[in-house]
């Protein structure tokens, strides 16, 4: 009992106090082309005075703050219960804009000439005179750095400076990509939610680390390992290879996470489980209690697009466990066996 007494304040102290005042949370419309540049400046001006607000990418939501403000950074690891070590990224409107917080060497230089704006994340040398809040780097010398699409993209522009958001949900849950699921997680703890509809690519972006001898991926995300690897003519070290790389300080082994239980590269259901299925697969034992299947033509890319959904709606039919069908490991799929497996990963008891 003691050591685990011991443990659970280890973990309690590097977690921000999460005891906030409750406010309401506005909810702005921008499904529609016509409503997207006034939605816009009104989250501009929210984020201008110091507000934080849940805005969609094309990768997931993220929960976005005036990247130099940092009290308004502060509450962003407040209202998701973030362990302030762990760093976030700054979202830029253009190259000239990341040159300003960031130094590019050349092949950081090629990757945002072929993938900007996308689901690309640069971990570069910070400039001393970054306007990134030291809270937002968390100590850190390096930087983590996107151009964004997707609405996000918009207020940046309206805005004129970086913002930084890390994903939308509560620190170790399941990533959101709608506003609905922004407002389940952090409802009555942040400013806004602006509803700009789903997300495309679904999982978040591919991290890339360019400060050491080898660029290193970090995560995998939307960009795949391979369209990368292809376009710098190499191979990328890999920060679980690599133990003297540095690694993502935000990839702690559980995440993504769903209350229910996940059980992965599973053939047949146990009774009580929901079946996150992939290519039409039949899985064996009794019917499961509620069943998506990713993508039924085995597409990858579709498969991610929905996988955070998925894990939200099987975890909300009460299912004590969900069993996932073995899904590839390449394009996409990386990505997708990296969420699941972290979703899987035993969970720490304070949590
Ligand atoms: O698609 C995405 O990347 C989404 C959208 C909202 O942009 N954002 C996102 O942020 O996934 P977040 O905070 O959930 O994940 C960011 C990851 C964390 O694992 C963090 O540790 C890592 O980036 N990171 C941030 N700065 C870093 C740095 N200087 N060096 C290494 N890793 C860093
Ligand atoms: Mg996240």
């Amino acid at each position: 009992m003691a050591a685990s007494g011991l443990a659970s304040r280890f973990v309690y102290s590097v977690y921000v106090n999460v005891n906030m005042s409750t406010h309401t949370t506005r909810l702005i419309d921008a499904r529609s082309p016509s409503d997207r540049a006034d939605a816009a400046q009104q989250a501009a001006g929210i984020l201008d005075a110091g507000g934080i607000v849940g805005l969609g990418t094309e990768t997931v939501y993220g929960l976005a703050g005036d990247a130099a403000n940092g009290e308004a950074v502060a509450r962003i690891y407040a209202a998701k219960g973030r362990p302030r070590f762990n760093p976030l990224i700054i979202h830029v409107l253009d190259l000239a804009m990341a040159r300003r917080e960031a130094r590019f060497p050349e092949a950081a230089e090629r990757l945002a000439a072929a993938f900007w704006p996308g689901p690309l994340t640069l971990v570069l040398p910070a400039r001393d005179n970054c306007s990134a809040s030291a809270l937002a780097r968390a100590g850190h010398d390096s930087i983590a750095i996107r151009r964004p699409g997707g609405f996000m993209a918009d207020v940046i522009a309206a805005l004129g400076r970086p913002l930084v958001a890390p994903s939308a949900n509560r620190s170790g849950h399941v990533s959101a990509t709608t506003a609905a699921d922004v407002l389940a997680d952090l409802g009555g703890r942040i400013d806004a939610v602006v509803d700009s509809g789903g997300t495309d690519v679904g999982v978040e972006s591919t991290i890339l680390d360019l400060t050491g001898p080898v660029p290193c991926l970090l995560r995998p995300g939307g960009i795949a390992r391979e369209a990368l690897e292809a376009h710098l003519g190499m191979r990328l070290a890999t920060a679980a290879q690599a133990p003297a790389a540095p690694k993502a300080p935000g990839m702690l082994s559980s995440h993504y996470a769903p209350r229910a239980g996940v059980r992965l590269n599973a053939t047949e259901i146990r009774p009580g489980e929901a079946y996150l299925g992939f290519g039409g697969q039949v899985p064996e034992g009794p019917a499961p209690i509620a069943a998506i299947d990713l993508s039924p033509e085995k597409n990858l890319i579709e498969a991610a697009a929905r996988l955070f959904q998925a894990l939200r709606r099987l975890d909300e039919t009460g299912a004590r466990s969900i069993a996932v069908a073995p899904i590839p490991d390449h394009g996409l799929g990386e990505a997708i066996n990296d969420r699941l497996e972290r979703a899987a990963a035993p969970r720490p008891a304070a949590e």
